[in-house]
């Protein structure tokens, strides 16, 4: 089979909502939440908007690197991008909703908002350790917005509640796409896995100025694992992920 078949035959999967139909008509009077929480969650619900946000500085830094990077990679990152954006949309509808800010004034606050990939760029200049970065991303992702059912269930309107679930989903639908790309393209890099995922969790540990990346931003709150826990637990699952689809073990 030639290489150009096996691109060809990737096809991201996805679920198509609209996070605009589903929260246009949300307003603060239906959320039930005290004065005290609106205030001391502030900065996460900011924290979330960004993250989902700046998957657009991800994307164009990918494209940026384009000659390094399959046409199979671009297939996954245009339908990743749509999703990333509509989670931006839905978090900024809701920030609205709770803080009262205009459409716009949120916008310039985003706009002013600078990448800095310096920290990744080792990652990011392989096809094969992006893929793996994203992944470990979408994976603590997954787990983050699952621990949040409960509180957006609390929060009272139905929208809110199908909101947290369809975003988890996609977030989930990432990974699984990303892992079927590998074994696709990069399958027999497959016992690299472990030792670039410890790379990456070291990175990630290290700590340092999260430079607007989209990945590797695991301050905010929701994390209910300490950072090292949620890291090596996400890492290890990829691995597994990884090998089942490689039918070996991959190298230490
Ligand atoms: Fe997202
Ligand atoms: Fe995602």
């Amino acid at each position: 089979m030639s290489t150009q078949t096996v691109r060809d035959e990737y096809r991201p999967r996805q679920r198509r909502w609209s996070a605009a139909e589903l929260l246009g008509r949300l307003t603060l009077r239906d959320i039930e939440i005290s004065r005290e929480q609106l205030e001391e969650l502030e900065p996460s619900f900011w924290n979330f908007l960004c993250s989902e946000d700046d998957s657009r500085h991800f994307y164009r830094r990918a494209h940026d690197g384009r000659g390094r990077y399959s046409d199979a990679l671009f297939s996954f990152l245009e339908v990743w991008r749509e999703d990333e954006a509509n989670h931006a949309v839905g978090f900024k509808m809701i920030y609205q909703a709770l803080y009262g800010q205009s459409s716009e004034a949120v916008d310039a606050r985003l706009a002013a908002r600078r990448a800095d990939f310096s920290r990744i760029e080792e990652i990011l200049g392989d096809e094969f350790t992006m893929c793996l970065v994203l992944a470990y991303d979408e994976l603590a992702t997954t787990h983050a917005y699952h621990r949040d059912f409960a509180f957006y269930d609390s929060l009272g309107p139905d929208e809110l509640k199908t909101w947290i679930r369809l975003v988890t989903s996609d977030e989930a639908l990432h990974l699984a796409n990303l892992v079927r790309l590998i074994g696709q393209q990069h399958r027999h890099r497959i016992p690299e896995a472990r030792r670039a995922l410890e790379r990456i969790v070291e990175v990630d540990l290290r700590g340092g100025d999260y430079g607007a990346t989209f990945v590797l931003d695991h301050s905010g709150a929701g994390f209910n694992l300490s950072p090292e826990e949620l890291s090596k637990l996400c890492a290890q699952a990829i691995v597994k992920k990884l090998e089942r689809i490689h039918g070996g073990v991959p190298a230490a």
